[in-house]
C-alpha cells in the first residue's frame, strides 16, 4: 500500500507509511510492540489501565479532520505511525545543502547526528508519562483526568513515531536505541532519562499544567525546528506530532488559567484584596496567585535548560548540515546559511547580563530560546488579562533567563527572577520567596483529592468553558469504576 492520508489500520501497528509492504520494519515493530506494552503497563498511568476513556485517536492526517472520538481502554489504544504527506518537491530549505532535494534517506555523513537528534527527541516522549504516571488518582475532574490520559496515549504515540524512524533508517544501531529508550526511567539514579527537566517529578497537577504550558512548549520548537529537516521523513513525522502537541498546551494553559479564574474569583467572594495575604487566600482552598508565580518560575527555568548552551558548535553543525533548521525557517528572510550574519546572546559580564553579538550560526540555540521565550510570554499576557478581568492586582511574569539555570551562560551563577546576580548566601536566603517551598508543596498537596464526580471539579480549579468533542459538562469521560 502506497503513502496514504488515511491511515491503515489492517496491520497491528496503524499506519500511513505502507507497512504492508515494508516487511522487514514491520517486523522490527511488531517485536518492539510486546516491550513497549510491558513498559505502558508498569509505567503508564497507574491504575486506569482497565477503564474506558474517552480519548482520540488519529485516523487520517487530513488537517481538517484526523481525530475520531471513542471510549477506550488506554492499553489498547492503537499508537500509530503517522507522516504527514509527502511535499513532490521539498527542497533542503536551509545550510550549506540549501536547494538540493530533501532526502529520502539518510545521508551518511550525517547518520549519526541525525540518530542523536531523533534519540533525544524520542527520549522525552516515554519520560513525561513516567513523570505523569500517578497523576489519575488526584485528578481534579473526569475531564482533566481525561486530558492527562490524551496527553500520555500521544506521548506513546511520538515514541513510536521515533522508534519508526530509527527501526527504518539506522538498522542495528537503530534497533538498540529503540531498546534504549523503553529501558531509562525518569527520576532513575542508574538509567536516567536524557535530559534533565525530564527527570524532576510532577507532583500535583498544578505542576501538570505548568509542564505542559512550558515544557511541552518546548518539544513544541523543538519540533519545529526538526520539521525543518532536510531528512524529509523526519520532518513529516515532526509535523504529524506537531499538531497533537498543540493539545497539549491548550491543556496546560487552560489548566492553569482555571486554577487562576478559581482562585480569582474565591477571592472576590471572600472581600479579599491582597493576593500576597496567602494564609487568607489558603484558607478558601484555592492556590494562592503567588504559589503559580513560584511554580512557572521553576518549570520556566527547567525549560530553558532544554535549549542547550546558548552559542554551540553542535547547534551550529545541525544547521550547516541542514538536519535541524531554526522556528519557522522558511519565513525567516535571510540566505538560510548564516556565513556572516550575527546575532545578539545574553551573556554575564563582569557580574552583569550583557547581551553580545555572536556569530549567528553558534546561537542557533539562543535563537530558538527566544523564540520560545516569546511564546510563553503570549500565554502569561493572557492569563494576566484573565486575572485583570475580576479586578484582583496581580500580574505574573516570566523569571528572568538567568534565573534558576542549570546549563548554559547561567549555569553557574545565582541570580533573582530580575536578573540580579546573588551570592550563594543571598540566594539560599531568598530562593523560597522564588521558587516552590516544601511547604507550598505540602499545601498544594493537601488540595489533590480526587473529584471523579460527573460535571464536579475539586475546589481549586474552574470548569473549562467548553466540554472535549462538544460533549455536555457532566459527560462522562472518564468510566473510573471499571479501574
Ligand atoms: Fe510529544
Ligand atoms: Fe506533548
Amino acid at each position: 500500500m502506497p503513502e496514504t492520508t488515511t491511515v491503515d489500520y489492517s496491520t497491528k501497528i496503524p499506519n500511513n507509511v505502507g507497512l504492508m509492504d515494508d516487511q522487514r520494519v514491520l517486523k522490527a515493530l511488531e517485536q518492539w510492540h510486546p516491550g513497549y506494552i510491558d513498559w505502558w503497563m508498569t509505567m503508564g498511568p497507574a491504575g486506569f489501565q482497565t477503564a474506558d476513556v474517552y480519548l482520540r485517536t488519529a485516523v487520517s492526517i487530513d488537517p481538517k479532520g484526523w481525530a475520531k472520538f471513542d471510549y477506550v481502554k488506554m492499553p489498547e489504544y492503537r499508537w500509530g505511525i503517522l507522516l504527514a504527506p509527502r511535499q513532490e518537491d521539498r527542497q533542503v530549505n536551509f545550510g550549506t545543502h540549501k536547494g538540493d532535494k530533501a532526502w529520502q534517506e539518510v545521508p551518511g555523513e550525517y547518520r549519526a547526528m541525525l540518530r542523536r537528534l531523533i534519540v533525544i527527541q524520542g527520549d522525552t516522549e516515554p519520560a513525561s508519562v513516567e513523570q505523569q504516571r500517578h497523576l489519575g488518582k488526584t485528578a481534579p475532574s473526569l475531564y482533566d483526568m481525561r486530558n492527562l490520559f490524551q496527553v500520555n496515549v500521544e506521548e506513546g504515540r511520538h515514541l513510536w513515531a521515533m522508534v519508526y524512524l530509527l527501526q527504518k533508517y539506522f538498522g542495528k544501531d537503530g534497533r538498540e536505541e529503540a531498546e534504549g529508550l523503553l529501558q531509562r526511567r525518569s527520576g532513575d539514579a542508574d538509567k536516567p532519562r536524557m535530559l534533565g527537566a525530564f527527570n524532576e517529578e510532577t507532583p500535583d497537577w498544578l505542576s501538570f499544567f505548568m509542564f505542559t504550558f512550558f515544557t511541552d512548549r518546548d518539544g513544541k520548537m523543538q519540533l519545529e525546528s526538526l520539521a525543518q529537516s532536510g531528512f524529509d521523513p523526519l520532518s513529516r513525522t515532526c509535523r504529524f506530532m506537531l499538531t497533537e502537541e498543540a493539545h497539549h498546551m491548550f491543556v496546560g494553559e487552560t489548566g492553569v488559567g482555571r486554577a487562576i479564574e478559581r482562585t480569582c474569583k474565591a477571592m472576590q467572594e471572600a472581600g479579599i484584596e491582597d493576593p500576597n495575604d496567602i494564609a487568607a487566600v489558603r484558607k478558601l482552598g484555592v492556590i494562592d496567585l503567588p504559589t503559580m508565580q513560584k511554580k512557572a518560575n521553576l518549570h520556566f527555568s527547567l525549560s530553558l535548560d532544554l535549549f542547550g548552551s546558548e552559542v554551540s558548535t553542535n547547534a551550529a553543525n545541525y544547521y550547516s548540515s541542514g538536519v535541524k533548521g531554526r522556528f519557522q525557517e522558511t519565513r525567516i528572510e535571510d540566505d538560510h546559511q548564516l556565513m556572516s550574519a550575527t546575532y545578539p546572546v545574553s551573556k554575564l559580564v563582569d557580574g552583569k547580563v550583557k547581551m553580545m553579538d555572536e556569530p549567528a550560526l553558534t546561537a542557533i540555540n539562543m535563537r530558538l530560546r527566544d523564540d520560545y521565550v516569546a511564546d510563553c510570554a503570549k500565554g502569561v499576557e493572557r492569563w494576566n488579562k484573565a486575572i485583570e478581568k475580576t479586578g484582583v492586582k496581580f500580574k505574573l511574569a516570566l523569571p528572568h533567563v538567568a534565573f534558576h539555570r542549570g546549563i548554559g551562560e547561567f549555569g553557574n551563577v545565582k541570580a533573582s527572577p530580575e536578573g540580579e546576580v546573588l551570592s550563594e548566601a543571598e540566594w539560599a536566603r531568598r530562593k523560597d520567596q522564588w521558587l516552590p517551598s516544601k511547604a507550598d508543596g505540602d499545601f498544594i498537596a493537601s488540595l489533590m483529592a480526587p473529584c471523579w464526580e460527573r460535571g464536579k471539579f475539586a475546589s481549586w480549579i474552574a470548569p473549562p468553558k467548553a466540554g472535549i468533542d462538544n460533549k455536555p459538562g457532566d459527560f462522562e469521560y472518564v468510566k473510573v469504576h471499571q479501574a
